[in-house]
């Protein structure tokens, strides 16, 4: 069967109605467009569980802050669809911000606590707009499964939390970070790093390896842990890191004395014309530290 596509709510609507009429699973991949192999990993993770996977393409102005790469960020909607269609992508659902959002939102998605620690702390408003927008692509889609990365841990938890405060139907899949050869988290923005910056971007995969090697050998103090990582990040020439941490997982918070259990290392750094973020969640027990799932 061809790939569906269309930028309207309606027209989705008409071609779910019909799949579920014929008994199929959906699942939704919400994505910001410029697909690269993570997203399409989304795609066969889905490909698993459902009949149906849509994938949906909206750069979402909600979730940018001001000053934001928003106008800038990648867009070649042909491109997409073409890899969409390779992938095997039943639907593509990409509406224009007019579709979205035909008036400003009077009702928004508010994140407490999560929402405003570490990514939410750098990104006033980004978890609003990130899970308005995500309730919204959940209404109109109604999947039984969607897809959230791993790279963007923090998002998946927001996501999670959502789902489960607010009663949706909808069961979350995390899929995990798809790297390049020498490291470095795929995602849409790598295409802003200069050459010089692209092949030093890969030290912020080495500093979560260094946090996670010296876990492994025993060490427990989330102080001397997130000094290890830094100190892989110190000699990168234009890099300045935001935040170097330790978190406990689900909540983020900074773990106490010990750290032991399901913990996140969290990396954020900023080359001048690209930001990166990346992370490892590690399993932490008495005998050991293993990568883990979240
Ligand atoms: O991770 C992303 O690409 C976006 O934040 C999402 C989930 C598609 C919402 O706009």
């Amino acid at each position: 069967m061809p790939m569906f596509t269309t930028r309207h709510i309606k027209e989705i609507d008409a071609w779910l109605e019909e799949a579920r009429l014929r008994g199929a699973r959906i699942g939704l991949v919400p994505t910001m467009g410029y697909l690269h192999d993570g997203h399409l990993r989304h795609v066969a993770a889905l490909q698993e569980l459902v009949d149906r996977v849509v994938l949906s393409i909206f750069v979402n102005p909600l979730q940018f802050g001001p000053g934001e790469d928003y106008a800038r960020y990648p867009r070649d909607l042909d491109r997409d669809l073409a890899l969409a269609a390779e992938a095997g992508v039943d639907a593509v659902f990409a509406p224009e911000v007019a579709e979205m959002y035909p008036t400003p939102p009077e009702t928004v998605v508010e994140v407490t606590a999560l929402g405003h620690l570490l990514e939410g702390a750098l990104r006033p408003t980004h978890f609003q707009g990130v899970a308005t927008v995500v309730c919204k692509l959940l209404h109109i889609v109604r999947p039984d499964w969607a897809s959230f990365g791993q790279k963007d841990l923090q998002q998946l938890f927001v996501v999670r939390r959502m789902v489960e405060d607010l009663n949706m139907r909808v069961q979350i899949v995390a899929v995990p970070t798809v790297r390049e050869p020498d490291g470095l988290a795929m995602s849409s923005r790598n295409r802003y790093l200069t050459s010089e910056h692209r092949a030093a971007a890969a030290s912020v995969y080495r500093a979560l390896r260094a946090g996670l090697d010296s876990l492994a050998r025993g060490e427990r103090d989330p102080w001397a842990v997130e000094r290890v990582m830094a100190q892989t990040l110190a000699p990168v020439p234009d890099l300045s890191p935001q935040y170097v941490t330790v978190r406990t997982l689900p909540d983020f918070a900074p773990p106490a004395a010990e750290v032991q259990g399901r913990v996140a290392l969290l990396i954020a750094a900023r080359f001048p014309e690209a930001r990166l973020i990346d992370n490892l969640v590690v399993e932490v027990t008495s005998d050991g530290a293993r990568e883990i799932v979240p």
